[in-house]
């Protein structure tokens, strides 16, 4: 043993035997197909997003005087600042769509129930942040869309009942969009989600080794198959190859469509159309469908049914003859969402 070795041995004696028992768990075959290891596609890309977004921090002034100016600066003028600012954006995009699929890759195999309840709680509260870093993160480029689409989220945080108006002044510091408002998101955007979602996800990677994943067998599957394979190295290298092929899908999007910018925001001036990013297309009409207070409280019902789906669907399971309706719940769930968004992206208003 070298000195170098023997010296760091000795303060820190752990053993490369110890390091691969440890991370050597065996993992269960059909995480060999995609669809099935969907969540490691999420973690990858929000590593991403914290690498881009310290990068564009360096940069970005949260102030309504320079904000619109520094995102200029960052698109047009500083080296490759285009390029990690589209890394940035639609590492965003993709990160929403593969929690998304990974959500209905977990509800369609049933994977959220008992044992695992805690952990699609604890997935759900993953969703909310990455939405909520989504909405947080369009408002920070402070053109017309950032200014109206955080006014419009503002306004129906209000229509909540009881809360709702200290609910807007938490968010906006104050009764409308003001001069403190900007530096607030940048917080949550920069902060306070990130840190969030840091210890989230720490807490679902525990329960996931702690539970394993639910086991799941396929026809084509002969019997007599190996059921599980090793997680170091085969697992990540899987994983590792579809790092790669994001890294490559990613810097082709921010190069072919790369993120470009709005006119500047102007409190006096309402756009003709307000859109927000596609993931809340589905909100934004379902709140055109049923105004106000209505629209406000069943988005809040739909959520805490999803929240509260393991045991609603134990429930409907134990009580009823429905033993599969968690199958068309969900199929019928996914065509709403679909209808929902595509209904948005295709009408003016
Ligand atoms: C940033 C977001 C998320 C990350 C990084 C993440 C990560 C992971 C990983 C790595 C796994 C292991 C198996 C697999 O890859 O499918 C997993 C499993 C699981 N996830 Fe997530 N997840 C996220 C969001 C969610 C959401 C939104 C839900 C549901 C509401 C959820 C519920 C679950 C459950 C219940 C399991 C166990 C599945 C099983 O036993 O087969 N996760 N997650």
């Amino acid at each position: 043993m070298s000195r170098v070795t023997a010296w760091i041995q000795e303060r820190l004696p752990i053993s490369g035997d110890s390091l691969r028992e440890l991370t050597n768990e065996p993992v269960p075959n059909h995480l060999k197909r995609w669809w099935y290891a969907l969540g490691g596609t999420p973690a990858y890309l929000f590593v991403v997003q914290i690498f881009t977004g310290i990068l564009l921090a360096f940069y970005y002034e949260p102030a309504p005087t320079t904000a619109y100016e520094s995102v200029r600066y960052i698109t047009e003028e500083a080296a490759f600042g285009w390029y990690i600012r589209g890394i940035h954006k639609w590492a965003a995009t993709l990160m929403v769509a593969a929690v998304i699929l990974h959500q209905m890759r977990v509800y369609f195999t049933g994977a959220y129930r008992k044992p695992r309840e805690p952990n699609w709680m604890v997935g759900m509260c993953l969703l909310l942040c990455t939405l909520g870093l989504g909405f947080t993160g369009y408002s920070l480029v402070f053109e017309q869309l950032s200014y109206w689409g955080a006014t419009v989220g503002a306004n129906l945080t209000e229509m909540v009942p009881l809360v709702g108006g200290f609910l807007k002044n938490m968010l906006l510091g104050g009764a409308t969009y003001n001069e403190h408002t900007l530096s607030r998101f940048f917080i949550l955007h920069a902060a306070v989600l990130p840190v969030l979602m840091v210890a989230l996800i720490i807490v679902h990677i525990a329960l996931i080794r702690v539970q394993g994943v639910t086991e799941l067998r396929f026809e084509d599957e002969p019997a007599d198959a190996p059921k599980t394979f090793n997680f170091f190295p085969d697992h990540l290298y899987t994983e590792v190859g579809i790092g790669l092929l994001l890294m490559i899908l990613l810097s082709a999007l921010a190069t072919i469509a790369p993120a470009h910018m709005g006119p500047p925001a102007d409190p006096l001036t309402t756009p003709e159309v307000i859109k927000p990013e596609w993931f809340f297309y589905v909100t934004f009409r379902w709140l055109k469908l049923f105004s106000g207070t209505t629209a406000v409280l069943s988005m809040g019902f739909i959520v805490f049914t999803m929240f509260m789906w393991p045991f609603v669907d134990s429930f409907i399971r134990k009580k009823t003859k429905f033993k599969e309706a968690s199958v068309w719940i969900g199929i019928i769930g996914v065509l709403l969402i679909i209808g929902l968004t595509v209904w948005e992206a295709v009408v003016k208003h």
